[in-house]
């Protein structure tokens, strides 16, 4: 016998002691293609291979299409038949948890609703899809039979090249129990989805990434929902949220021109938002030579402040940096107040070399209650505007927003040890009111180029720096997460 081989019969004659509902268990981590080769070494195996709760069949890992293969039809075949002949292996009436299926040369439509029809026959409850029958002609459509009363699906997730469309339609479909639905790069209509989501009446995460929206406007309408991330989005023009029950908020991708907040969001806890916007459109609005242009993002903009009013009861909030721009732009071109963030217990923010903190002192003294303000890295481009929170240009009500919030823990992450973080940190600590107990600097984790903080000698004046600092200003200043073998 290969050696290989027989290493690795050794390896399974040691777990085949246990228990045939633990070796079917340990199974179902592994791809349905593993299983297969796993019962040709053993034939207890084999046996359990009937058995095995989950199934994960990925046919590129039988085709390689990297190489070409896919156009053999006998691999083809070959894939088709192997996953028949496992289905009849486990029959129509073992129960099956879950069923993940990946197929991109299957061509076979009656061939995949039959699959997708005896996991829901056997009680499936996560089941993720991602078909595509041919990329140029048409999208494998979702049988809505296979979803008619189907009372044990909680997690669904359609990927792309399947069309929802007709499942969406409502319909017979019923799906009592799903909680998680994720639509990940697949074309949708608005009223259709709208349909489908009232199908599901226990849905509490709604995942929807790249999706392309064949008419501009939706309405995300679910009195469930606790968790909703939206990523790029395409082709939306409007998009109206009503989810009173909204717990979790992420928004990645473009300026939709109108957000509409239909119910307040107010029980939310995290809310996460980054506008793509480009670094050129960014530099305009700042210093704006174009009246057209500026109108026109006038009226995007609006937009914007719809949301932020929707998500003004947050209490952990999370801004990217064009993010934080754009608050300001806002504000300062259309005169518009910002909300008022009352419950905002923490507030972090992402800096870019690119963008400036210009709102920083505008949304400090909107929140109260601030208890943690957590800075991703220091480093931002400096703007007359950006206030008084930093120490970048000096100016006559330096730290004035500073000195009117209450935060009691900052965090500051990137740390490279500076002379111009260094400096920035004792404004920090010089303008914070003595309610800061605590000041975390986390060292920059990706170590390339190195940081100065590998010098022994800087490492040890940053540490005496801060020691001087907690007893100044009576706020523990920390050091995190250097390694010590990384000083030299
Ligand atoms: C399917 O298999 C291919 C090739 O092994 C791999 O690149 C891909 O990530 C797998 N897809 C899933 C969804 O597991
Ligand atoms: C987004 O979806 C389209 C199909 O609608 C696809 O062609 C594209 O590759 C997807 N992009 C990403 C980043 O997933």
């Amino acid at each position: 016998m290969h050696p290989k081989r027989e290493r690795e019969r050794e390896k399974m004659d040691g777990v085949s002691n246990l228990p045939d509902e633990v070796l079917c268990q340990i199974l179902s981590f592994l791809t349905t293609k593993e299983v297969a080769l796993t019962s040709i070494l053993a034939k207890r195996w084999r046996n359990l291979l009937a058995f095995v709760p989950s199934l994960t069949i990925n046919d590129s890992e039988f085709l390689h299409p990297e190489e070409g293969k896919q156009d053999r039809q006998e691999i083809i075949q070959s894939f088709t038949d192997f996953v028949d002949s496992v289905l009849k292996l486990q029959g129509n009436s073992s129960p099956l948890n879950k069923l993940s299926l990946k197929c991109v040369t299957v061509a076979d439509k009656y061939r995949l609703d039959g699959w997708i029809s005896n996991a829901l026959g056997r009680g499936v409850s996560d089941l993720a899809l991602k078909i595509i029958i041919d990329d140029k002609v048409d999208n494998y459509q979702l049988s809505p039979k296979c979803f008619e009363c189907c009372s044990t699906l909680v997690r669904l997730k359609i990927a792309r090249g399947i069309d929802i469309s007709l499942v969406g339609g409502g319909g017979g479909v019923s799906l009592p129990l799903l909680k998680t639905l994720v639509l990940d790069s697949v074309w949708v209509r608005s009223k259709q989805f709208e349909a489908l989501l009232h199908a599901l009446p226990s849905l509490e995460e709604l995942l929807l990434s790249n999706v392309t929206w064949r008419d501009g406007e939706v309405t995300v309408s679910s009195a469930s929902l606790k968790t909703l991330t939206i990523k790029s989005s395409d082709w939306l023009s409007t998009l109206s949220f009503d989810t009173p029950s909204l717990l979790r908020f992420k928004y990645s991708g473009s300026i939709v021109t109108n957000f509409k907040v239909v119910v307040d969001m107010g029980d939310l806890v995290d809310a996460q938002i980054f506008f793509d916007e480009s670094h050129n459109s960014i530099m305009q609005l700042r210093e704006p030579d174009d009246e057209l242009f500026l109108y026109q993002k006038a009226i995007e903009y609006t937009s914007v402040w719809n949301l932020f009013h929707g998500i003004r009861n947050v209490q952990n909030l999370y801004l990217f940096p064009t993010t934080l721009e754009l608050l300001f732009t806002c504000s300062k071109s259309f005169y518009r107040k910002l909300p008022g963030f009352k419950n905002l217990k923490s507030l972090a923010v992402k800096s870019d070399k690119d963008c400036g903190w210009q709102a920083m002192p505008l949304l400090l003294r909107k929140c109260p209650r601030l208890e943690t303000l957590v800075l991703e890295g220091l480093m931002h481009d400096v703007t007359s505007m950006c206030g008084d929170f930093c120490d970048c240009i000096p100016r006559e009500r330096k730290g004035c927003s500073l000195g009117c919030c209450r935060v009691k823990l900052m965090k500051i992450y990137g740390f490279r040890g500076t002379v111009k973080e260094m400096s920035m940190i004792k404004h920090f600590l010089y303008y914070l009111p003595p309610c800061l107990e605590e000041m975390r600097v986390y060292v920059e984790e990706n170590n390339s180029p190195t940081t100065e903080l590998e010098n022994r000698e800087v490492y040890k004046s940053v540490l005496e720096m801060f020691q001087l600092c907690s007893k100044r200003s009576r706020c523990n200043v920390k050091l995190m997460g250097l390694k010590s073998k990384t000083i030299s």
